[in-house]
């Protein structure tokens, strides 16, 4: 990041300080505070994280207020219309758009690591059928380490690039076969012949009965769902991975720990509860009792799929998500699907009403996700684990950058102690 002369005045007790102000190339500026602590003896306080820069980053911008989302300079709607998921993962992983020669080589490494070792097939064997498959997914991952040992080593260029490769080509094949295992039917291994998402779907849809043609709209349609979802900044998952592989702990490691961050209803989970919620709402005359429970203070419940930390406008991937939604189902010949239109019902009403405008809230990424995918022909227990899928390459890419800094450090963040003062051990008689 270019170094400047600007700084920030900072006044404590009668003492002036200077902190230097950092120049983005795009987005806020920031004050340096890394000398804060040592100089000044005071922290910052941001739970949350919501005034917060935690590195700096060269891969994925935001800006909210534009309803702007650019990957290495790259707008996301036109990624999402004229470039494919692994050609975005390149970009996302080494900077720039591959030439032809770079992206052929790129899918051929990818796809000569799809398969899994044999013996992890025992590994799912151990859950419960009914387990949830994100469940699966952060064991599974984890295990990878158990595994992989020679692509371990974060200290050595060449075992993280093998790492890298093996995390994407990997993911699809875990995250179908946690599908297969919970269905009760047998695992479908990769195809070398088929492209990633097309594969993707043939592990997860394909019976050993049956051939299995893969439908080109659908494949189109979870190609561009997996280039929606593949990376977002710093968000919660991401910062989960930044901070576990900041301790040394091994990438496979780490993205488990990103997978279980991306769970969460909040975040990643969304586009399940999303579904589940527009299902539950069921008719459009029922959308005016749930936006009234959205704003009621004393209500937990809120509309799933709505609002963003960072976006203040629109959420650029809900639009093309939106689209495709449209595209799809009517290319499939799922006219007036009951819950498309309690969705566009329930976007119009929210985005009439004064809580969600004045609070910005409008739809995000996760709002007609599980649209298309429910059209697809998977339950919304899948949902989750397809948006892992495609965030590992965000998770990978952003973890290769921290791992690639000369300043990176374990991650430690501090706190504001509201707790007793120093007190004397009671014994329990004097109680
Ligand atoms: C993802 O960070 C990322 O980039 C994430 C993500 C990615 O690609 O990695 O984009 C993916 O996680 C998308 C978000 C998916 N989550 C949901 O759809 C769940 C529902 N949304 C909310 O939980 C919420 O909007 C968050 C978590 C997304 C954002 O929370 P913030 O930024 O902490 O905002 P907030 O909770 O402080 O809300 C601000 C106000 C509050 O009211 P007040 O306290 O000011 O009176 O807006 C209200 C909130 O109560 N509010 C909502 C609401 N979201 C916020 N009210 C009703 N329904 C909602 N959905």
């Amino acid at each position: 990041m270019a170094e400047t002369t600007r700084s920030a005045k900072l006044t404590i007790d009668g003492k002036e300080y200077d902190l230097p102000i950092l120049t983005a190339t795009a987005g806020p500026d920031v004050i340096d505070i890394r000398k804060l602590y040592a100089d000044v003896g005071v922290f910052t306080y941001d739970p949350g994280f919501t005034s917060t820069a935690s590195c700096d980053s060269t891969i994925t911008f935001i800006d909210g207020e534009e309803g702007l989302l650019m990957h290495r300079g790259y707008p996301i709607d036109q990624l999402a219309e004229k470039s494919h998921f692994l050609e975005v993962c390149y970009l996302l992983l080494y900077g720039d758009l591959p030439s032809t020669t770079q992206l052929e080589d790129f899918e051929d490494r990818v796809t000569a690591h799809t398969m899994l070792h044999e013996q992890m097939h025992f590994l799912f064997r151990g859950f419960r059928r009914d387990s949830h498959p994100m469940a699966i997914m952060v064991g599974m991952v984890g295990a990878l380490s158990a595994f992989y040992h020679d692509s371990l080593d974060i200290n050595d260029p060449w075992q993280r690039e093998v790492a890298t490769i093996r995390m994407i080509a990997k993911m699809p094949t875990i995250a179908a076969m946690a599908y297969k295992y919970t269905v009760g039917q047998p695992f479908v291994y990769p195809r070398n012949d088929l492209d990633y998402a097309s594969n993707f779907l043939r592990m997860c849809f394909a019976v050993p009965t049956a051939d299995y043609e893969v439908n080109p709209i659908l494949s189109r349609a979870m190609d561009r769902i997996f280039t929606l979802h593949a990376d977002h900044e710093q968000n919660a998952s991401t910062s989960t991975v930044r901070l576990a592989s900041s301790s040394g702990a091994n990438p496979f490691a780490s993205i488990a720990a990103g997978i279980v961050c991306l769970w969460g209803p909040a975040h990643g989970g969304a586009n399940q509860a999303c579904l589940e919620m527009l299902k539950e709402i069921g008719t459009p005359d029922r959308i005016p009792e749930y936006i009234k429970r959205a704003k009621d203070k004393n209500d937990p419940f809120r509309l799933m799929g709505f609002g963003h930390r960072v976006y203040k406008n629109f959420d650029p991937r809900a639009k093309v998500m939106k689209q495709s939604a449209d595209e799809v189902l009517e290319l499939l010949g799922i006219e007036d699907n009951p819950t498309l239109q309690v969705a566009k019902e329930l976007e119009k009403q929210a985005l009439e009403d004064d809580y969600f405008v004045s609070k910005k809230l409008f739809p995000n990424v996760d709002f007609y996700s599980g649209i298309i995918l429910e059209a697809m022909g998977f339950p919304t227990s899948m949902f989750t684990p397809i948006f892992a899928v495609s965030r590992t390459v965000g998770w990978i890419s952003q973890w290769k950058e921290m791992i690639a800094d000369p300043q990176l450090k374990i991650g430690r963040p501090r706190q504001l102690y509201k707790g007793a003062e120093l007190r004397d051990y009671v014994d329990i008689e004097n109680r």
